[in-house]
């Protein structure tokens, strides 16, 4: 029976040498030392021997199973190591080539078009006014003439934070900051900003959204001061050839309201498949800023009138640059924001 041992000491550990990866590794162990292994079944057949040759045996196949073990673990370390040579050298870096460049970004399409507003209503004396994007149900609607359950309020619903606080649906609330803050001083101010509205999402409408609002509150302010405000934007930000068309309108911030079109730039007024045939786009809502909302600024509508006016921004670019979908804008999908 020793002579079997030594044996399978010798068998076992030549075996071992010759392993070349893990899984060979695993199937050796198994062989030799696991539950149905050569030596286990060994060592259960003790009680078959003579008597007095089991402890010699016992001691014997103990001892073996001890230095089989080890010699696995360390066979297992050394295949482990070599292992991890392999993919080193397979892997290799070369530490010294350069680093992929990273391109220089550039602003979004909507940033640029905003920043062309600014600098059109710059020149005509408007300086930019930031208002808040959460805002109250009081400022988005109470100031602006819209107490609880008017019937407007439906057209402008949006996400609530509460029942007081809620995300802003338009800039013109931002009217009333600037009011209250600027009274008793005459005002000229854009309100670039997000706005946000329970919409139902297409190719023409977001459920987020940029407005520019403007306001103009002075001595003697009247609908032509208006007028000519919007037909020198719309030259500048469109072309030199554009024309404008009033149409009345309603909105319960602004008595009377209007709302402003633009002759088609895609056909020049034909009429097509964008302007629907009229030949006529529609850019902003507008109008003379209501005697109750001047009063709510801290104006005194007897001494004081006023302008404003809320036109989008991504429609806007979407005439100009002739993109037919809004959801393009928020998509970031490189491969449309690069074009600008
Ligand atoms: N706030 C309006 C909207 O979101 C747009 C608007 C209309 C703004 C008339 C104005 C205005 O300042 O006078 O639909």
């Amino acid at each position: 029976m020793l002579e079997q041992l030594e044996l399978l000491e010798k068998e076992a550990l030549v075996a071992l040498e010759a392993l070349e990866d893990s899984d060979a590794l695993d199937a050796w162990y198994k062989q030799v030392l696991g539950k149905k292994g050569t030596l286990t079944l060994m060592l259960r057949s003790v009680g078959e021997l003579p008597r007095e040759e089991r402890p010699a045996f016992g001691r014997a196949s103990n001892e073996l199973k001890t230095k089989l073990e080890a010699a696995f673990e360390a066979r297992a370390k050394s295949l482990r190591q070599a292992d991890m040579v392999r993919e080193l050298e397979r892997g290799a870096l070369d530490v010294t080539l350069p680093g992929r460049p990273i391109g220089p970004g550039h602003l979004h399409i909507t940033t640029q078009t905003l920043r062309q507003i600014y600098a059109i209503f710059a020149e005509m004396g408007f300086q930019v006014y930031e208002a808040p994007e959460v805002d109250t149900d009081e400022l988005n609607f109470g100031l602006l003439n819209m107490p609880p359950h008017h019937p407007a309020r439906d057209m402008w619903d949006t996400f609530w934070i509460s029942d007081e606080v809620l995300l802003r649906t338009h800039t013109s609330p931002g009217q009333i900051r600037a009011m209250r803050e600027f009274c008793p001083e005459p005002i000229r101010v854009i309100l670039p900003g997000k706005c946000y509205r329970y919409e139902h999402i297409t190719a023409r409408s977001e459920h987020q959204f940029y407005q520019v609002e403007g306001l103009a509150v002075g001595h003697g302010i009247t609908m032509t001061d208006l007028i000519g405000t919007l037909t020198e934007f719309a030259r500048r930000f469109y072309g030199p050839d554009r024309r404008i068309r009033i149409r009345g309108s309603y909105f319960p911030f602004t008595e009377p309201s209007i709302e402003v079109d633009m002759d088609c730039i895609l056909c020049d007024g034909e009429g097509c498949r964008v302007c629907k045939g009229s030949g006529w786009l529609e850019i902003a809502g507008a109008g003379m800023v209501h005697p109750v909302v001047l009063q709510n600024g801290g104006y005194d509508p007897d001494e004081w009138s006023g302008f404003a006016f809320g036109p989008g921004v991504e429609r806007p670019a979407m005439l100009k640059y002739r993109i037919d979908d809004i959801r393009l804008f928020y998509g970031n999908d490189l491969r449309f924001l690069r074009q600008f």
